[in-house]
């Protein structure tokens, strides 16, 4: 393992517990502790990437969890949602068995998520709740992983103020948790470690999978800094996975009888791009995918800008490779994307829009918005409304701007004030609201395929499961049939689900 950008800190814990004033009055944590730096995390080193095969569990940690239950909770993407799964596996190797009970827990983990400042409150405020627990329970163990680990100034304020906190890491420090957590176990110290640079790839890490879908990594890191964004600092530079390592794994879950896998990437269309020794893109990744036992393949997020006609001719080769791409564009005018580096403009955006659907004519679009970006003029906006009306997105992820501490947006003037934010979303929220009701319309007495996810939350008559293109469908039918695809036809089209009838009561074959 390569040493670059590391930081490892052991901390005297003389408190096992201290409440904010005793913290703050106390001690200067800082002499201690060389937080992590968002400035050296925003460095792209020249250095190559090793990948490492060798298991992460050393032998005297494989039975240390015995008798002692985990939870973690989850903030963020799927890329963290995938980390837990990681570390799960990584935890049940050592013996601990999972709760959905805080209270049963003798460990907790937050993998947090540092994208807006809403999401951070949520963790602090999830750490307030957590310090009586810890008060209770002196022998729990407390960490903090994740996007915000990387932060600076998330770590300052933890060791300030919620000093009960045992462990804190990074995402690039994810493999190292047996050792982290044996160094809390047998320690009386607060355990940091927080690397600012990405370390290597780690493959072979032990994965606890749940259902039948699951997320592949397929690349690590973002290098495309958009100007309003804490990612590339939180995850470091791009990194692609090896083809062969990607494609084993898709086919291992084939063997296991998965029916869904998601490559997952922060701009996946990136992928391969920093292979020195292989010419080989994500295009040519998804051409191998496809050929692949696998129901159905999504993959997300893809970056409008590197977005390439090889890629559209895989995707119309359809077969397993579903309809449903996610391209977000941000904003609709120009001068704003100019602004977010978002490296594309207005009419680029459309254009590509314009190839896939001449491509894929049934493909259906979702994309992420950011409304209230600094400088944004109602203008502006409006040229948002009008992209929105012309591309026809099935659904949005709408977003109010959060300046990041550390990015170049955050040192921008952000003068649209926060009821015009909120107006502007409310107003883009009704035209997603009222656009994703006419496309489900255009659905009414279709039959589509649906793979059964199982009895509907609110009705165990009702099953629940999703087409190609990931809308909800509800159905009566027998809870036999969970987990198999069949066909629907929609009877009843809603806004947010689609109602239907089941065609026969035999699962479908699916292509
Ligand atoms: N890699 C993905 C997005 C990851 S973050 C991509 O490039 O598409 C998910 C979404 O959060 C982004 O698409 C953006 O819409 C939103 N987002 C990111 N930073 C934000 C910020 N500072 N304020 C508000 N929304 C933000
Ligand atoms: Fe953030 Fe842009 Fe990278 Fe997406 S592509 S993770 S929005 S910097
Ligand atoms: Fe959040 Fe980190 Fe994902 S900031 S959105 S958890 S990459």
């Amino acid at each position: 393992m390569t040493e670059r950008g590391k930081e490892v800190q052991r901390m005297k814990k003389e408190l096992p517990i201290m409440d904010e004033k005793q913290a703050k009055s106390d001690k200067d944590y800082s002499i201690y502790f060389q937080p992590p730096s968002l400035k050296d995390a925003k460095k792209r080193g020249k250095e190559d990437i090793s990948v490492h095969y060798e298991s992460a569990i050393p032998d005297d940690m494989k039975a240390i969890g015995v008798g002692k239950r985990y939870f973690i909770r989850t903030y963020g993407c799927q890329m963290n949602e995938h980390d837990t799964e990681v570390m799960k596996g990584m935890l049940e190797d050592m013996g601990f068995e999972s709760t959905e009970d805080k209270l049963e827990a003798d460990m907790i983990l937050l993998n947090t998520c540092a994208i807006r400042e809403n999401a951070e409150d949520k963790v602090f405020g999830e750490l307030g709740h957590l310090k009586t627990l810890k008060q209770e329970k002196p022998g729990l163990i407390l960490g903090v992983c994740g996007c915000m680990s990387q932060e600076e100034s998330v770590v300052n304020r933890i060791m300030k103020k919620h000093a009960f906190v045992d462990i804190i890491f990074g995402t690039h420090n994810i493999h190292r948790l047996p050792m982290l957590l044996k160094e809390a176990y047998y320690s009386k110290e607060m355990v940091v470690e927080v690397w600012s640079k990405e370390g290597d790839i780690i493959e072979n890490l032990p994965k606890k999978r749940e259902g039948m879908k699951a997320w592949v990594n397929i690349m690590y890191g973002c290098d495309k800094f958009c100007t309003y964004c804490i990612v590339p600092y939180t995850r470091g530079k791009e990194r692609s996975r090896r083809p062969q390592d990607v494609l084993a794994e898709i086919r291992d879950l084939a063997r296991q009888g998965f029916k869904e896998i998601t490559l997952l990437g922060q701009n996946v269309n990136a992928y391969g791009k920093d292979f020195t020794d292989l010419a080989y893109s994500f295009g040519d990744l998804m051409d191998d995918v496809r050929k692949i036992d696998i129901p159905r393949i999504r993959f997300t997020t893809s970056h409008p800008r590197d977005f390439d006609d090889r890629l559209i001719d895989v995707l119309a080769k359809r077969g397993n490779l579903v309809e449903h791409i996610h391209l977000p564009v941000q904003s609709g005018s120009t001068e704003v994307l100019k602004r977010m580096s978002r490296k594309y403009s207005r009419e680029h955006y459309l254009e590509l829009v314009d190839k896939i659907r001449q491509a894929i004519p049934d493909a259906m679009l979702t994309t992420d918005i950011i409304v209230g970006f600094p400088g944004e003029t109602e203008e502006q906006f409006q040229e948002t409304l009008s992209l929105v009306r012309q591309v026809r997105y099935d659904s949005a992820y709408t977003f109010s701007y959060s300046p990041r501490d550390g990015t170049p947006a955050a040192s921008m003037d952000d003068n649209v004030p926060e009821d015009v934010k909120k107006d502007r979303l409310k107003r883009l929220n009704d035209l997603m609201t009222q656009i994703g009701r006419e496309q489900n319309e255009l659905l009414r007495g279709q039959t589509v395929e649906v793979l059964v996810e199982g009895e509907s939350k609110t009705n165990p008559d009702v099953l629940s499961g999703r087409t190609r293109t990931n809308k909800l469908v509800l159905f009566q039918g027998s809870k036999e049939l969970s987990g198999q695809f069949v066909h629907v036809t929609i009877t009843e089209p809603q806004t947010w689900v689609l109602k239907g009838q089941l065609v026969t009561a035999q699962p479908a074959k699916v292509v």
